[in-house]
């Protein structure tokens, strides 16, 4: 049985429409799954939605419509983008589905039954507007809670808990055991000390009075599970856990074989939600120390430096950005303008800047001009060079052209899609360097520079299928393109197959190969934002 790389990202919310952030983590897990699908190995890509909650029945209240409608309809649009922007998911969490409800409903009745799920009473003061119990955290500096909560009264209430707090001890050990449990480190760093100040167990239940979209208590009908237990549960419930069994090594094997997972989340939710309540829960379900997941922590898209919210009306819609410079622009913009880890301001400017001058004048470039002095010169006909007659061209193939490659694997396991494609813009920079340094041209006057002549012609043309392979997990259209243009690999148009890892290094156009005519692969974008 093989190992399967098994990568999850945040399911979103369907109380709004989806945005740019969540265009990016799609784009950022989509690229990584297709990274390790182009490296040989099997994976199972999973993304879905988060279909339950209180927004989710107020929204639809609001709309006047049942709940599931409501979620119905939110679902589709973030189908529909991920289609658009050539998301590639195995597997799809949306958690209405009965399945899903089954396993968290196991999952709560066996906690429940070891003793590690008991009921409370809690009382404190409750914004009705808000439908929430509110802290004096949420006091204003006039020590009074501010108008957006209402009236606020005091109320008492019982409610189900999960024994969190019993688990700090192990959570810090586990994390100081393994120092990439979270990617980058000084996340990991981050949710330790809030691991430090962990006190109190976890409130998982609302009565059904104040919610009722969402799941049943196994235990008590009368309740719902309060957004952990639902949501979170996604990463094992659609990737065949079975909560009938209380030890990891008793799953199933197709459970196993994906287990674990590496976990793609905003930092918004690392702590408490994935670092701490996620993590403790996998424990209490028995989940050994090694078969935890790791979590990559990506930061947020901001807008002039301010968060994005729907309430300041300065959310950007991917789709509108998708539709007018194309998915491809959009998904180069994402993963060459971000480092992961980091926040980055959001710029439509940018991201033309960067598909003009990446893209066009960098890769599209190079491609039309080796195209086109191919043919001009050669009528299409590549050829291939001993080894003796690589005079002045070794810096370009023998150092380049591993570099490139070196520095995108590099890179690519180390989740920085940015960096990776650096490499590949570099080696397409270096060509273009070449073509003026050898002026192909002036070599074509000149019978006795023949061999040079061809020996150009073939490294501009195999650095360009080098080139297509590496920009592949983030470009794959492109790269189609530019192999349909090379007139290579033509029975695998359209498969992701078609792009491989261990085809990445020199010398993979055999001598005599004809290639195709070009066709701008990056037009320029000409509009202004
Ligand atoms: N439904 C919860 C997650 C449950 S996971 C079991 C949720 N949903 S969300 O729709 O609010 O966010 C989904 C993902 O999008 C999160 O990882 C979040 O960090 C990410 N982003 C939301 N806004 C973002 C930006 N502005 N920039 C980058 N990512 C952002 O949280």
């Amino acid at each position: 049985m093989g190992k399967t790389f098994f990568i999850t990202t945040a399911i979103d919310y369907t109380n709004s429409a989806p945005h740019i952030g969540h265009a990016y983590e799609k784009v950022l897990a989509d690229v990584i799954a297709r990274y390790h699908r182009f490296k040989g190995e099997k994976v199972f890509f999973l993304t879905g939605v988060d279909q339950h909650g209180q927004k989710v029945q107020q929204s639809a209240a609001k709309e006047g419509v049942p709940p599931a409608q409501f979620v119905a309809v939110v679902t589709q649009k973030f189908i529909d983008l991920w289609k658009k922007l050539e998301v590639q998911y195995d597997g799809w969490a949306a958690t209405i589905e009965p399945l899903h409800k089954a396993v968290v409903q196991g999952i709560l009745q066996r906690l429940f039954d070891e003793g590690l799920i008991y009921k409370d009473k809690q009382s404190g003061y409750y914004s009705v507007r808000q439908e929430q119990f509110v802290t004096d955290k949420e006091r204003g500096p006039d020590g009074e809670f501010g108008p957006e909560w209402g009236q606020v009264e005091l109320r008492e209430e019982e409610n189900y808990y999960f024994k969190l707090s019993q688990y700090r001890e192990w959570l810090l050990n586990y994390l100081d055991k393994r120092a990439d449990a979270v990617v980058p480190d000084f996340r990991q760093t981050e949710l330790r000390n809030a691991v430090q100040k962990l006190s109190g167990d976890l409130c998982i239940s609302r009565p059904k009075s104040r919610l009722d979209w969402g799941i049943e208590l196994p235990f008590d009908r009368e309740y719902v599970t309060y957004v952990w237990f639902d949501a979170l549960t996604n990463y094992i419930s659609f990737a065949g856990y079975d909560p009938a069994l209380s030890t990891f090594h008793s799953q199933p094997s197709t459970f196993r074989e994906k287990w674990p997972a590496l976990q793609i989340i905003g930092k918004d939710i690392m702590a408490p939600a994935h670092g701490i309540y996620w993590l403790i829960m996998l424990h209490a379900m028995g989940f050994d120390d090694d078969v935890m997941p790791q979590l990559l922590v990506h930061g947020w898209w901001n807008l002039g430096g301010a968060k994005m919210s729907k309430s300041a009306g300065n959310v950007v819609d991917p789709n509108v950005l998708a539709d007018k410079y194309g998915p491809e622009a959009l998904r180069y913009y994402l993963m060459s303008d971000m480092a992961t880890g980091s926040d980055a301001d959001f710029s439509e400017e940018r991201l033309v800047t960067r598909y003009n001058s990446d893209l066009a004048n960098s890769v599209g470039n190079l491609l039309n001009r080796a195209l086109t002095m191919t043919h001009k010169y050669r009528d299409g006909k590549i050829t291939r060079q001993s080894d003796q007659l690589r005079i002045g061209l070794e810096t370009l193939q023998l150092v380049k052209i591993p570099e490139a490659v070196e520095q995108f694997r590099t890179q690519m396991n180390a989740f920085q899609p940015q960096m990776a494609l650096l490499g590949a813009l570099k080696l397409a920079i270096a060509c273009n360097f070449s073509v003026e340094e050898f002026a192909p041209w002036r070599l074509a006057k000149d019978p006795k520079q023949g061999h040079f002549l061809d020996n150009v012609l073939y490294s501009l043309v195999e650095a360009l299928r080098i080139i297509a392979i590496l920009i592949s997990p983030v470009l794959p259209k492109a790269a189609h393109e530019i192999f349909n243009q090379l007139n290579w690999k033509l029975d695998l148009n359209g498969k992701e197959e078609r792009f491989r890892d261990a085809d990445a290094k020199w010398g993979g156009l055999p001598d005599g190969h004809v290639i195709g005519k070009p066709v701008p692969v990056f037009p320029r974008i000409e509009e202004t934002p």
